[in-house]
């Protein structure tokens, strides 16, 4: 079976757990909304959209990793268009954090309680050596979203299927660089090269 989604198995396993998330902005000051930290943006706008791009991908995957056209109707054309283009509103509201904050007041982050983790702290001091590397491929994901989105609106199977299939490997570069960078040599070791050749 062609596979075209969701890391690799060896990483961290994503807390699903989304706990009901706890009111992000505060309504008592209105001269100053907060802005979002890091964290809610890539699960509530980075995170669920790439679910739901993923999710019309793998129902219509076809053994060339193409979308199969047949399987993809107009309506679901224009719905991956559309997740497709909010993923990548997600991606430039990532990239125009300013300042960049991971999280607030000590909230944790996923996996940083298990041996291996990088805690949120880690995760802030990496951001703070070099915000401007993580603001490219947060800009790199939203253009790649953009590609998308207009593979989709053109129906173009082929393409489509290639860009949803490269995804994946768009967020574990900025994950390796900026979430769990102490975990890049034994990742790259996991790493296909070759994803075709992997079939079973
Ligand atoms: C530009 C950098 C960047 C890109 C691109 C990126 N992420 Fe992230 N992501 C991070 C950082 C940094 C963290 C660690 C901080 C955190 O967990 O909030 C993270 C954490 C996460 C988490 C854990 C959130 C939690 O609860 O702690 C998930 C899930 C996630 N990313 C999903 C994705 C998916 C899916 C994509 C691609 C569609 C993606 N990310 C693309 C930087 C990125």
């Amino acid at each position: 079976m062609t596979r075209i989604f969701r890391f690799a198995s060896a990483l961290p396993l994503f807390a699903l757990t989304l706990s009901a998330c706890s009111g992000s902005e505060q309504a008592d000051q209105p001269a100053k909304p907060q802005q979002m930290t890091l964290n809610e943006v890539m699960r509530n706008e980075v995170d669920l959209r790439a679910d739901a791009v993923w999710e019309i991908g793998n129902a219509a995957i076809d053994d060339q990793a193409g979308l199969d056209p047949a399987k993809m109707t107009d309506a679901k054309w224009n719905e991956l268009a559309r997740h497709a283009t909010s993923l990548q509103q997600g991606a430039i509201h990532l990239a125009t954090l300013d300042p960049i904050i991971v999280v607030r007041n000590g909230e944790k982050i996923a996996d940083e309680g298990v041996p291996y983790g990088d805690s949120a702290v880690d995760v802030q001091a990496g951001i703070d050596r070099n915000p401007q590397g993580l603001r490219d491929m947060a800009n790199g994901l939203a253009s790649h979203m953009a590609e998308l989105a207009m593979a989709a609106r053109a129906h173009d199977g082929v393409k489509a299927g290639a860009l949803i299939s490269q995804i994946d490997g768009v967020c574990e570069d900025c994950h390796l660089s900026y979430w769990y960078p102490s975990q890049k040599e034994l990742v790259d070791q996991f790493r296909d090269p070759r994803p075709e050749t992997s079939n079973h």
